[in-house]
């Protein structure tokens, strides 16, 4: 009788314990979701989750963000007016021996300003604002463009 009662309370204390752990293990994912600052071991496993979910999220965005090639080249701009989104990149090449090169009509508004280019060289401008951006080559005036960047 006396063994069978000692086993029954073991039994019970096992029976506690496996209790008591199963709601700390419940309780424990909530906690590392809201306390970032815990020095406990949730705050590894929010790193490693957290890793993965960034590395996703930097390739969408490489995905997403388009580059765009203007030739300059027989003293025009090829294509003449481009369309974009913000955040996109445009890069003129200049083709010929003449140096040109890209400079927004408005001098002081917010756009692509390059220098001379030589031949074969390029520059790249990423545009963040909306907008009609009309340019032109600084030696050749009548050379003009537009890079129409929407939203
Ligand atoms: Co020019």
């Amino acid at each position: 009788m006396k063994n069978k009662r000692v086993a029954v309370s073991i039994i019970a204390g096992v029976l506690a314990g496996i209790g008591i752990a199963a709601m700390l293990l419940i309780s424990l994912p909530s906690d590392s979701d809201s306390k970032d600052n815990s020095v406990d071991a949730p705050v590894a496993q929010t790193n490693e989750t957290a890793n993965p979910s960034k590395s996703v999220a930097d390739t969408n965005e490489a995905e997403s963000v388009q580059s765009t090639m203007i030739d300059i080249k027989n003293y025009a701009y090829t294509p003449v007016t481009v369309t974009v989104k913000v955040g996109d990149k445009v890069t003129w090449t200049n083709q010929d021996s003449m140096r040109h090169d890209v400079v927004m009509d408005d001098d002081s508004a917010e756009g692509p300003n390059s220098e001379l280019l030589a031949k074969g060289e390029s520059y790249s401008y990423t545009f963040t604002k909306a907008g009609t951006y009309e340019y032109h080559c600084s030696p050749h005036p009548y050379m003009k463009a537009t890079v129409v960047v929407e939203e």
